[in-house]
């Protein structure tokens, strides 16, 4: 049961400019992201949607979307956001951008261009840390190979709950497409799910963690206690 819970969701891309005409950023639709608001709000959660820039329409029953373009923009949203009950970090978040943006169009030269990249703030590791800490934090990796062995690191070095890994670069699966396989890891357990459309997927998704988020609120003593 998610009825009465505050779910915060972040999902879709970032985009790190490089000048007013360019940008870096990851590949990502919003639809795992998007699916998974539509789901909780279908669960009477009061959902906080943190979009990157995607062409998606805001799933009926959201009580706030908020769109953001930088990995900077969506730490600052994703805070604001707090408190909550949940965090679903679904974003494919930037994990570089360019140490300046220029203040006018890049000119090409004919030679190699070298950009300048810093790491951009981990958005739900900063989370998971922070006195804001949801009392169920849950991750997404997106990897093209070694998936257990990376979403099994993240989990752990990330302060995660769960964590949500699909394989990406196969067609069909993670990134654009409408279906998702993933496998979900939590501390002692895992589980696979689909292949299955983005929407039915995020259902399934929400029975974990609605059960996840029982589990620590029980054994989590009250302040009356
Ligand atoms: O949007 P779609 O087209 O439907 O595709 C869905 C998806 C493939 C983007 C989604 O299912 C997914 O896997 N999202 C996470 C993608 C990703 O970039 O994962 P990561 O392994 O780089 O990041 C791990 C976790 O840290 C994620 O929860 C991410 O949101 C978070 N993160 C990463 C970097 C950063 N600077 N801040 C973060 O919060």
């Amino acid at each position: 049961m998610l009825k009465g819970l505050r779910v915060v969701i972040s999902a879709g891309p970032t985009f790190e400019d490089i000048d007013p005409v360019r940008f870096i950023g990851n590949r990502s639709s919003g639809k795992m992201g998007f699916a998974l608001a539509a789901a909780a709000v279908e669960r009477c959660a009061q959902v906080v949607l943190v979009a990157g820039p995607v062409a998606l329409p805001t799933p009926e029953g959201v009580a706030e979307r908020i769109d953001v373009r930088s990995a900077q923009d969506m730490h600052d949203a994703v805070f604001a956001a707090m408190p909550a009950d949940i965090y679903i970090g679904a974003a494919a978040v930037a994990d570089y951008r360019p140490r300046e943006i220029l203040p006018s169009k890049l000119k090409k030269g004919d030679g190699i261009l070298q950009l300048e990249l810093v790491r951009t703030a981990d958005i739900i590791a900063d989370l998971a840390v922070s006195r804001e800490r949801p009392r169920l934090v849950v991750g997404f990796a997106a990897e093209t190979h070694d998936l257990e062995h990376y979403a099994q690191g993240k989990l752990r070095n990330k302060g995660l709950d769960l964590i949500v890994a699909n394989r990406v670069g196969i067609a069909g699966n993670g990134f654009e497409s409408d279906d998702n396989t993933v496998t979900v890891f939590w501390p002692d357990g895992r589980r696979n799910i689909g292949p299955l459309p983005k929407r039915v997927l995020a259902d399934a998704l929400l029975d974990k963690a609605a059960e996840r988020h029982a589990q620590l609120r029980d054994s989590t003593p009250s302040s009356t206690d």
